[in-house]
């Protein structure tokens, strides 16, 4: 025993005595150290340390960023932020032990030996800080803050990521991949949002990490001590934002990285798509089916076989003899059509495109000044460096191309970007703004300079309003473009997997967003086919898409009932567009997303980040959505607090409870918050129809004050931004008992003549007076889905669904309507 003691004590102190001299001569972790010397200048502190040089700068009172690098700091420049710091009221104070900075919204200690930012609310809660022993460290070029993780802190959005919705105890990293059929916990996929919110103790914060280098998260995977974020290059740059609401910081994350503008109204209409519909006759075929079969529709998307042998910007003369007229053609018909494009440019000698990318000089570049030369569809090929202005500028040429074919959207495909064998070199270079970059470090930010590529060169190539999508981007990405969730596989889990997708994007401050409806690999099966097109509808992208050689998936290709679900919620999608429209419109004003993360309302309830309520999410302000799995007879519901109707019945159901509800095929689950205001229009089949001149306003009685914004413009120029739009807030105050609707702003009159209110919950017998307006009062029987009974014979499903409200129609004045109740 005495002797086993001894060897381990010996071993012991070997290992001391070693690793002391290991430490002093070959630590490979390279911290910080202490603040030696401070600089404030008005909002900005600029700090050495032993190891780096930092700087911190107040953006506004909420909004404090941070720089560190082991260099002085170099050029600041950023393809994400579009803001600068605000003149703000800044209190910047030095001690001998640290400097403080107090704007009206937080206050940050920097400690300065070592160098540590701690971020307090005004009473001095920890909201974040610098773990005590690790803070900032380099391990050869790879840069990590660690931040102390809270007992019961949770993590939420980081852009396009797979997982639960609180991300605590799982670590992640950002490197755009062509996954094709991931997994439900593959990572990373596409795109890169280096942005994610803390929770904990009534707190939340967000923190977006702004460097394009592969980069990092840790949230307590294999580690009970930190949360850390780093990139494998490049300066720590990160910008912290406080405030009492995850609405705000998703506002402020936006108003650093911008905001969507107002998409083309077509564009929220339902899209058919498969890889790929051709010949042209064949492309007519799914538009007539849509038109003959009642299934509105807006948008038709070709795929990759339009294209001369995959030849971007080029048409198969075959397949496609005429473009424009045929263009012409779908139009009448009320279709809208998008074409992909790869960015992959055929090495071709006499094909254009790559002739005139030679002489123009923007491809990618190995450091001899080859252009570098990767497989993809087409076969060999070089990449525009879209990193560069001159590459865009080129890009929005030969997109011109498009315009006078009569297209509509542009679908920014492969743009990780991939090629087979699914690796890039690393020492090929990219414009970078200028600055040059090598292929580690312009990777992440390389999709997105496509997409917005295509977003310059062919809005103005159309001068209205043209619809981008893009499967890989980066942070700020919704400026430019709408994004999709890549190539999922037909199967329950991944459908779920894509409603948290779509809102962990919207935490992510992108509000345009879809995901391949029925599944792209695979084929779906009837339930899983139903229930998809029914999320489809509440999702902000509504396109139906399947890979080559799965089988037809267009909503009438599993059968008479599954044609009729598709039809029902397809038709429920467009009475909803002037809802859907006014949350387009919000996320354009405030950045907050259209699929809404029940964390941004409820973050503090910790019932919603249960796995088993964490795929419900709100679409909008007013509707919750309860995406169960299509052959589901039952399901646990979670409501949170306040009160919430069943949109189909209008049964009332008390929050802060888990219900089970009884579910089918037929139906998705959805509810109504209490006191919520939905417009709805009549059926049309295309965004292209009129409906009619009444607006029906749906408004849910409740306990809560609340206000909706109503909005209209022409849907597709950008007049609006000069003023050329309808608005119109109307309010819910509970107290008062009042129903307002403010004067209408704006210098177009709204399309719809009449309102017509339809009062949910209020009883038969309310009394309810409109002043500014006349109106009588009747009441009506609702019903959102049409009977499909015959497919029911259990009868479970909606066939008996719908209900009597109170309902009044006034005309649609510009005045102040005030309703009692
Ligand atoms: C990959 C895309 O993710 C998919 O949607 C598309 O159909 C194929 N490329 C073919 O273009």
């Amino acid at each position: 025993m005495a002797k086993f003691l001894c060897r381990a004590l010996f071993v012991s102190f070997l290992a001391v005595s070693l690793g002391t001299a290991a430490d002093a001569q070959t630590n490979p972790v390279k911290s910080i150290g202490n603040v030696n010397n401070v600089q404030i200048n008005g909002q900005q502190v600029k700090l050495t340390t032993d190891n780096a040089h930092a700087e911190v700068t107040v953006y506004s009172p909420s909004v404090i960023r941070v720089r560190i690098d082991k260099q002085p700091l170099g050029r600041d420049f950023s393809f994400a932020v579009i803001a600068s710091p605000e003149k703000t009221k800044a209190n910047v104070t030095e001690s001998a032990n640290d400097v403080t900075v107090l704007t009206d919204s937080v206050k940050l200690i920097i400690y300065k030996k070592p160098f540590r930012t701690a971020f307090y609310t005004l009473d001095n809660k920890v909201i974040s800080e610098d773990e005590k022993g690790l803070t900032t460290s380099w391990v050869n070029e790879s840069v990590t803050t660690y931040k102390h993780m809270q007992p019961d802190e949770k993590f939420i959005g980081l852009g396009e990521k797979t997982g639960g919705l609180n991300r605590r105890g799982s670590g992640y990293t950002h490197w755009n991949s062509d996954t094709f059929g991931y997994r439900t916990d593959q990572d990373p996929i596409y795109s890169t949002i280096p942005f994610y919110m803390g929770v904990h103790d009534g707190l939340n914060y967000g923190i977006f990490l702004d460097n394009t280098y592969q980069s990092d998260f840790n949230f307590g995977a294999s580690n009970n001590r930190f949360s850390s974020f780093g990139a494998r290059g490049g300066e720590m740059n990160y910008y912290f934002i406080y405030h009492k609401k995850v609405a705000d910081i998703i506002t402020s994350y936006t108003w650093l990285t911008g905001r969507m503008k107002m998409p083309p109204l077509w564009s929220l209409g339902y899209q058919q798509n498969r890889y790929s519909y051709y010949p042209e006759t064949e492309v007519m075929r799914i538009a007539q089916t849509l038109r003959e079969k009642k299934i509105p529709a807006d948008g038709i998307t070709l795929d990759i076989h339009y294209m001369d042998k995959y030849k971007v910007f080029t048409w198969d003369k075959q397949r496609f003899p005429d473009p424009a007229k045929m263009n012409a053609k779908l139009k009448d018909m009320g279709f809208k059509l998008t074409v992909i494009v790869d960015p992959g440019v055929k090495v071709e000698p006499g094909y254009g495109v790559y002739e005139r990318g030679l002489k123009e000089n923007i491809f990618v570049k190995y450091p001899d000044s080859t252009n570098y030369t990767g497989e993809v569809w087409p076969g060999w090929c070089h990449f525009p460096d879209f990193t560069s202005d001159k590459a865009r500028a080129w890009w929005g040429t030969e997109i011109k191309k498009y315009a006078a074919d009569g297209i509509s959207g542009i679908w920014n495909d492969m743009n990780e970007f991939s090629t087979w064998g699914q690796k890039n070199p690393d020492n090929i270079l990219f414009n970078y703004a200028g600055l040059g970059a090598s292929h580690l470090q312009a990777r992440n930010v390389y999709g997105f300079n496509m997409a917005r590529a295509s977003f310059e060169g062919f809005k103005n190539a159309i001068g209205k309003r043209p619809f981008i999508l893009t499967r890989s981007g980066y942070a700020g990405l919704q400026r430019y473009t709408a994004i999709w969730t890549g190539d999922n596989r037909a199967e329950d889990d991944h459908m779920l997997l894509g409603v948290r997708l779509l809102s962990s994007l919207g935490l992510s401050g992108v509000p345009f967003t879809g995901m391949d409806i029925g599944g792209f690999t695979g084929n779906p099966s009837i339930p899983l086919f139903a229930r998809w097109m029914q999320i489809g509808a509440f999702s902000p992208y509504f396109r139906n898409h399947t890979a080559v050689n799965t089988k037809s998936a267009e909503p009438w290709a599993f059968g008479e009932e599954v044609l009729e679900i598709s039809r029902n919620y397809v038709n429920l999608r467009y009475r909803m567009l002037p809802y859907l429209y006014s949350t387009f419109y919000e996320a354009t004003q405030n950045g907050e997303p259209v699929v809404r993360s029940l964390a941004i309302d409820y973050t503090h309830d910790p019932k919603i980040y249960d796995t088993k309520f964490e795929n419900q999410y709100k679409f909008g302000s007013s509707l919750m959505i309860a995406p169960f799995i299509g052959s589901a007879n039952y399901g646990t519901v979670y409501f949170p607090g306040g009160d919430w109707y069943d949109l189909y019945n209008d049964e009332l159901i008390s929050g802060k409870q888990e219900k089970i509800m009884n579910v089918s095929m037929n139906k998705l689950p959805v509810y109504v918050k209490e006191s919520s205001i939905i417009p709805m229009q009549s059926l049309v089949q295309t965004t292209a129809e009129k409906p009619t001149d009444t607006l029906t306003v749906h408004i849910y009685k409740g306990n809560r004050n609340n206000s909706f914004v109503y909005y209209e413009d022409d849907g597709e120029s950008y007049s609006y931004e000069n003023g050329a739009f309808y608005k119109r807030t109307i309010s819910y105050n509970a107290a008062q008992k009042q129903i307002v609707f403010e004067k209408a702003e704006g210098s177009i009159s709204s399309k719809f003549k009449y309102l017509k209110l339809q009062l949910h919950g209020f009883g038969s017998n309310a009394n309810i007076k409109a002043s500014g307006a006349n109106g009588k009062v009747s009441t009506e029987f609702v019903s959102l889905l049409t009977p499909i009974s015959k497919f029911d014979p259990q009868g479970t499903a909606n066939q008996a669904e719908g209900h009597n409200v109170q309902s009044m129609i006034i005309s649609n004045s510009n005045n102040r309507v005030v309703i009692n109740y």
